[in-house]
């Protein structure tokens, strides 16, 4: 069984597609032991608790320097002797020993079709606002493996969403959300558990 940690720091709904995918059998070979989030208020840690699932919180705040909050996590994920790493919403940047020791082993969750949209800056509500702002008519969610460059790595999944005319970036948001992240991924955790990635 492949020992899954899901980074979090807010609402959590990935998460909890990943906790609703858990429990109606659809992540083959995996199970979520740990969340850990970098925000002591973010409703993740409710919704972890709500699903009986252990949960830490590792804030950056924490420490002084980048290095140390990332050998921080490092130690949290080799104590829970974790597999597969998934940033859902996570809003800390990963760096250093982390990445090498989980090399191919974190994946991330992103809302947009990379490569457009993304990179340092762009997380959240910010994202959909730059895609409305250029204008672009389609738009989407990718899940990707996580590297030294900011949403870099290699492309697992992707799915298109319709960008509609009165489109805010609250309601592509929430559109972009139900109709891709909350798919693709918890099918890309399932493959990866299964040795299919
Ligand atoms: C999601 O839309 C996720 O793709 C995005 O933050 C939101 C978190 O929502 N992540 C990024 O922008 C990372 N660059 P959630 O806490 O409800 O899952």
């Amino acid at each position: 069984m492949v020992r899954i940690a899901v980074f979090v720091s807010g609402g959590g709904t990935n998460l909890q597609a990943l906790i609703d995918a858990q429990k109606a059998g659809k992540i083959v070979n995996g199970e979520i032991v740990l969340v850990v989030s970098s925000k002591a208020e973010a409703y993740a840690l409710r919704r972890a608790e709500k699903a009986g699932i252990k949960s830490q919180v590792v804030s950056r705040k924490a420490f002084d320097t980048a290095d140390d909050f990332n050998d921080a996590l490092l130690k949290v994920l080799q104590d829970e002797k974790i597999d597969l790493v998934v940033l859902a919403g996570f809003m800390s940047i990963l760096g250093g020993n982390i990445l090498s020791a989980y090399k191919n082993k974190i994946i991330n969750v992103h809302p947009s079709l990379i490569p457009s949209f993304c990179g340092d800056g762009f997380y959240g509500l910010r994202v959909h606002q730059a895609a409305l702002d250029y204008g672009v008519k389609v738009t989407g969610a990718t899940v990707h493996f996580v590297n030294e460059i900011t949403d870099g790595g290699k492309i697992i999944l992707q799915k298109a969403v319709d960008i509609l005319p009165d489109d805010t970036p609250e309601t592509l948001q929430k559109r972009v959300m139900e109709q891709a992240e909350w798919q693709i991924l918890p099918q890309a955790v399932s493959m990866f558990c299964q040795g299919l990635i």
